[in-house]
């Protein structure tokens, strides 16, 4: 494992790893358990990868999809399940991230949450603000499609105010209106469960990403497969619309 960390990291990492952790349910499913029993055990690899990924790797930004818009359209007792699980995950996590120089931040609006999980975000958000070792971007009550709306209504009123020259709004104000507005796009896009989408997740963003998809369900996701993802990556050709370079 040693020697393979190593091989990755002299291969050049991604600068930014984004996650959309699926498959808990049929995790569970298939041990004949409950739906929130794939949710305990996809918080504990969800753990196992910040540590792995802060610790041993040295990544700059990892991002976490928690709990998309859409999510609320699930079975109030797994919603209620999952923000207890947020909520307990962060509180306990806490210390550690301080520690380890994780800065948490949160894509997403935090105003129809719980709002015990709410403070708890927000004091983790405010107790973590000047780590600078790992950037762990929790992407919860979150929707891209909501995310460009809402940039898009800050620039409106701006430009409706004759603050803002609408000539003027360029992607770069478009982006800086974003969750994400101090974080570079991700490189990599890993999605588990062999779903093949990004449901609603960092489509502007993602517009020049790597995505990855791998069939194995999140709760079985260890950092051997990160590091089998990333050394996908690092065999692709990011051209971004240029040709391949000579030589
Ligand atoms: C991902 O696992 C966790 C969340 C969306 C919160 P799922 O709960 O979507 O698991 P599957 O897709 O039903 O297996
Ligand atoms: C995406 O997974 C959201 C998260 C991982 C938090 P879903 O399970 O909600 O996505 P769909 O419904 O299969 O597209
Ligand atoms: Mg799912």
């Amino acid at each position: 494992m040693h020697e393979l960390i190593e091989r990755v990291k002299q291969g050049g990492l991604p600068r930014h790893i984004a996650l959309i952790m699926d498959g808990n349910g049929r995790w569970a499913k298939a041990r004949g358990l409950p739906r929130t029993a794939g949710h305990q055990a996809g918080a504990q690899a969800a753990e196992r990868l910040i540590r792995f990924a802060g610790r041993e790797l040295g990544l700059e930004y990892l991002t976490l999809y928690a709990f998309s818009t859409e999510n609320w359209s699930r079975p109030k007792e797994e919603v209620d399940f999952l923000m207890d699980l947020l909520d307990r995950f962060i509180a306990e996590k806490l210390r550690e991230f301080v520690e380890e120089g994780v800065r948490l931040t949160v894509l997403g609006d935090l105003s129809p949450l719980p709002p015990r999980l709410r403070k708890t975000v927000e004091d983790a958000v405010t107790a973590t603000a000047d780590n600078s070792k790992l950037y762990l971007n929790v992407a919860l009550n979150y929707g891209s499609r909501q995310e460009i709306l809402r940039a898009c209504r800050t620039l409106a009123a701006a430009a409706a105010s004759g603050r803002l020259d609408p000539d003027a709004i360029g992607e770069e104000a478009l982006a800086g209106s974003l969750y994400t507005a101090d974080i570079p796009d991700p490189d990599l896009i890993i999605r588990t469960s062999g779903e093949k989408r990004l449901s609603n997740f960092l489509l502007w963003q993602a517009a020049y990403a790597e995505l990855y998809f791998t069939p194995i369900l999140w709760p079985d996701f260890t950092p051997e497969e990160l590091l089998r993802a990333i050394e996908t990556y690092q065999r692709r050709k990011r051209r971004f619309g240029r040709v391949e370079e000579e030589g």
